[in-house]
C-alpha cells in the first residue's frame, strides 16, 4: 500500500542528541529548528527509548480521534512492571484521573462533568475574569512606570489560579501553594522524567492528596453552589457507595486544578511575548479587536503549552505502514504537528489572521474540557493589554524551564517605554 507519510530508517544517536538539546534552555528557547530536524527524519520516527514519535499533523490528528489508540491507564502502567516511572505514586494518582482513563471508565467520568464551561457558566465566570484581568494589568502598568517588570509572576501566573480558585470557591490564601504544587506535580507527566523529578512530583502529590481530600470532606459537610458540591450531587446519583463517590470527585477536583494552571499560565506568557514581538500585528488588533480570538488561536498553534501527548496501541496496529504492537507507545509531537508544512503555509510565521485549526487542546474523546475557559482568559487579557499597555515591549528574552512536554516560561521581562528594544522577530508577514 502506498502511504502519503514518510518513514525512513533513523539514526538513533541523532534522535537522542536532538531530545537532549530540546530539554536544555537553548532548545526550549528555540524548539522549532529541532522539530524541523525531527520531521526531516520522517512522519513516524522510532523513539530511542521505545515506541514511536509522530511528527505530522495528519497522523497526530488520526491517532487522537481513533479510539483504538488508548491513553496510558493504570492497567497498562502495571504491565510495564515495578520500578518504572509509571509505578511512581504521582503517576499512579494521575492514572486515576480523566485524562488517563479509557472507556468505559472515561465515558462515565466525562459524562459526570458535562459541558463544564458552557455559555452560561462562562458568562458568570467572564465578569470576574475581566475584573481580575483589569486589576492585574493595572498593577503591571504601575510597576512599568518605574522601569521593567516580570510579566510571568505579575500576570500570567496569577490569572489562572485566581480564576479557577474563585470558581471552585477555594481560599485565596491557598493559591500560591496550589501553584507551587502544580509546578512540582507536572514532572510526572513529562516525556522522560528523571528520578529526582519524580521524587519532587511524588512529594507534591502527598500534599495535593491531603488538600483535595479535605476539600471534598468539607463540601460534604457544608455543600454549596460550587462545582465540587455539584459533582458530589451528581456522583451520589451515579454511585451508591459514598466513599467511591467522594473518591471520584476528589480525582476530578485534583485534575481540574492541575490541568488548568500551568497550561493557561504558559498560554498567557507566550501570548504577551509573541504579540509584543510583533508590533504591527499588535497595532492591527488595536484597530480590529474582533480579531483578538483569532490571535489567541494563532498563539496556541504557534507554541502550544503542551508539546507532547502519548497514546498506546490498543491492539496490534499499523500506522503509516509501520507495525505497532499492542501496548506500544506513540508520542504525538503536537508542536511539530502544528508546524507541519503539509498542513500550514509558512508554518514558522506568526500570523494572527491565519484562521486554521490546531491540535493544542488535543482531539477525540480526551479533547480539553477547559478549552473555552483558557480561550476566554486569554481573550480578556489580550483585550486589556491592548487597551491599557499599547507600548508593551519585550525587554529581555524570556526564559524557559528545561522541559519537553509541558512548556513553562519562567520569566518574561517587559517594559512600556519609548526606549524599548526593537523587536527582532518582526517577519515579512508582520502585517
Ligand atoms: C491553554 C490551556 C490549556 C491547554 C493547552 C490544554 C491542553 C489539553 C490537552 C492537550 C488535553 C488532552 C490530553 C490528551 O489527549 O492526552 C487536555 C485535557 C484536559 N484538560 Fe486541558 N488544557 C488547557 C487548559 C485547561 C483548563 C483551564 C482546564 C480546566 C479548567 C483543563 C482541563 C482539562 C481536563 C479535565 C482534561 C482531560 C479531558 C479528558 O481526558 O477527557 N484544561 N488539555
Amino acid at each position: 500500500m502506498v502511504t502519503p507519510y514518510s518513514v525512513a530508517p533513523t539514526d538513533r544517536r541523532r534522535v537522542v542528541s536532538l531530545f537532549s538539546r530540546l530539554r536544555k534552555p537553548g532548545g526550549q528557547e528555540s524548539p522549532l529548528p529541532l522539530y524541523d530536524e525531527l520531521r526531516s527524519m520522517g512522519d513516524v520516527v522510532p523513539a530511542p527509548w521505545g515506541g514511536h514519535l509522530i511528527t505530522s499533523f495528519g497522523l497526530s490528528d488520526q491517532v487522537l480521534r481513533d479510539r483504538a489508540w488508548r491513553v496510558t491507564d493504570n492497567e497498562w502502567a502495571a504491565r510495564q512492571g515495578q520500578g518504572t516511572r509509571w509505578s511512581a505514586p504521582s503517576s499512579r494518582q494521575i492514572g486515576q484521573t480523566l485524562v488517563r482513563l479509557n472507556p468505559p471508565h472515561h465515558t462515565m467520568m466525562r459524562r459526570s462533568v458535562g459541558n463544564m464551561f458552557d455559555r452560561r457558566a462562562l458568562g458568570d465566570i467572564r465578569i470576574s475574569v475581566e475584573k481580575t484581568t483589569d486589576r492585574l494589568v493595572g498593577r503591571l502598568a504601575e510597576h512599568l512606570r518605574d522601569g521593567v517588570a516580570d510579566f510571568v509572576s505579575l500576570v500570567s501566573e496569577e490569572l489562572p489560579v485566581r480564576t479557577i480558585g474563585e470558581w471552585m470557591g477555594l481560599p485565596p490564601a491557598d493559591f500560591p501553594l496550589l501553584r507551587d504544587l502544580t509546578h512540582a506535580q507536572v514532572f510526572t507527566q513529562e516525556l522522560l522524567p528523571t528520578p529526582s523529578q519524580l521524587a519532587i512530583s511524588d512529594e507534591a502529590t502527598v500534599t495535593l492528596h491531603q488538600y483535595f481530600a479535605a476539600l471534598v470532606r468539607e463540601r460534604r459537610r457544608s455543600p454549596g453552589d460550587d462545582p465540587v458540591s455539584q459533582w458530589l450531587r451528581t456522583w451520589d446519583e451515579l454511585e451508591p457507595d459514598r466513599d467511591r463517590a467522594d473518591e471520584a470527585v476528589y480525582y476530578l477536583a485534583l485534575l481540574v486544578v492541575l490541568a488548568a494552571l500551568e497550561t493557561t499560565s504558559n498560554l498567557l506568557s507566550t501570548m504577551a511575548w509573541l504579540i509584543a514581538e510583533h508590533p504591527r500585528q499588535m497595532g492591527w488588533l488595536r484597530a480590529h479587536p474582533q480579531d483578538i480570538p483569532g490571535a489567541v488561536e494563532e498563539v496556541l498553534r504557534y507554541d502550544p503549552p503542551i508539546h507532547v501527548v502519548t497514546r498506546v496501541a490498543g491492539d496490534d496496529m499499523t500506522l503509516a505502514g509501520i507495525d505497532v504492537p499492542k501496548d506500544e507507545t506513540v508520542h504525538l509531537m503536537l508542536a511539530a504537528a502544528n508546524h507541519d508544512p503539509a498542513q500550514y503555509a509558512d508554518p514558522h510565521i506568526f500570523d494572527i489572521r491565519r484562521k486554521v485549526g490546531h491540535l493544542s487542546f488535543g482531539g477525540g474523546i480526551h479533547y480539553c474540557v477547559g478549552a473555552p475557559l483558557a480561550r476566554m482568559e486569554a481573550t480578556a487579557l489580550l483585550t486589556a493589554l491592548l487597551r491599557k499597555l499599547p507600548g508593551l515591549s519585550v525587554h529581555r528574552d524570556p526564559q524557559w524551564a528545561p522541559r519537553v512536554a509541558f512548556r513553562r516560561m519562567t520569566t518574561l521581562t517587559v517594559s512600556d517605554s519609548a526606549s524599548a528594544r526593537v523587536p527582532e522577530q518582526a517577519g515579512p508577514r508582520d502585517l
